[in-house]
């Protein structure tokens, strides 16, 4: 399957970047083809709600941003996988923004399963995070395949790896 994983956190060698990884390299070794994006490098700014993408835009989105990079990836994608830190109980903003201009076709056209992958400092800060996932996973129509959440002492453990190596198996 043509998967895209969104990671978001800033830090390119930490927590979140290393549970997109081995997501990204479990679903490559079971055959898959994966795409990862780190979305806080990238200039994605929030949407105007100007909806000249519903009007004259025809779809298309009035900002051309780093954005417009992601747009032909999420309308290929057939899963999404969204890793993210937890900034206050949430996604973080970098999240935020690419997941909430995906309002200009409301839905990416061909993504049938979506995955969630966190990280945090403290235990018991995921329920913001994966209401929102559960919310898109109904608005999207897509099959959640598994959440896989780590705080400090779990992240880039053996333990955490094979969580994330066992919801590559749901696809
Ligand atoms: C702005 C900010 C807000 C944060 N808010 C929370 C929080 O609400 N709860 C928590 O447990 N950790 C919080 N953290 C800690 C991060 O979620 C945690 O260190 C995570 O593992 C960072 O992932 P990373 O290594 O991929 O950047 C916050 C960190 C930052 C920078």
């Amino acid at each position: 399957m043509k998967i895209l994983i969104l990671q978001s956190s800033p830090r390119a060698k930490g927590n979140t970047a290393w549970m997109a990884e081995e997501y990204k390299n479990a679903a490559e070794a079971a055959g898959h083809e994966v795409t990862l994006v780190d979305v806080a490098k990238k200039k994605i700014a929030g949407c105007l709600a100007c909806e000249y993408c519903h009007g004259k835009g025809e779809g298309k989105c009035v900002q051309k941003d780093d954005m417009q990079e992601l747009y032909p990836l999420l309308a290929e994608a057939e899963v999404l996988v969204l890793a993210s830190p937890i900034y206050y109980f949430t996604l973080n903003a970098q999240m935020q923004a690419p997941i909430q201009r995906v309002y200009n076709t409301m839905n990416p056209a061909k993504m049938k399963k979506m995955a969630l992958l966190l990280s945090s400092y403290s235990p018991g800060v995921y329920d913001a995070a994966i209401q929102q996932y559960k919310y898109l996973l109904g608005f999207w129509k897509a099959e959640d395949t598994g959440i896989v959440t780590a705080k400090v002492d779990e992240q880039k453990t053996d333990e955490t790896r094979q969580k994330i190596q066992a919801i590559v198996g749901n696809l």
